[in-house]
């Protein structure tokens, strides 16, 4: 089981969320965060601007798939959140050891299901 998390512009978030409809996934958290990448915040770079951060709006997705969904979960939310603009966002995949369903106690795959 793999965790995708997904930093996004905010208003691609409903684009993100249709296009991952249909790749039966059975649950997913969002969260509205602020962060920075390279630009650190800043569209252009000025003058002494390099020492200061600032931090932009965000929309943070959080899915956990079982390992054999990740490609397709990554790929429908590159083609949904890309404007090939800066700030776009990252996508992180990281291991997951293990899903609990709290109401019946199953665990991984079937947690998932
Ligand atoms: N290394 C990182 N660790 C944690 N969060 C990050 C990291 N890089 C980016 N983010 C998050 O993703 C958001 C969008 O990042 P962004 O797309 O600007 O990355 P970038 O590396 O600057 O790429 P680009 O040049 O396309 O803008 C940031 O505002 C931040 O919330
Ligand atoms: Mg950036």
């Amino acid at each position: 089981m793999k965790m995708v998390k997904a930093v996004i512009k905010p208003f691609k978030l409903d684009d993100v969320k249709d296009a991952l409809v249909g790749l039966d996934i059975a649950g997913m958290t969002v969260s509205e965060v602020r962060g920075h990448g390279r630009q650190k915040g800043h569209t252009e770079l000025y003058r002494g601007a390099e020492y200061a951060v600032d931090f932009v709006p965000k929309t943070e997705l959080t899915v956990v798939v079982k390992a054999d969904q990740v490609d397709a979960v990554v790929e429908a939310i590159i083609g949904a959140a890309r404007t090939d603009k800066v700030g776009d966002g990252k996508i992180f995949v990281t291991d997951v050891e293990k899903v609990v369903r709290i109401r019946t106690g199953e665990t991984d795959a079937e947690a998932l299901s």
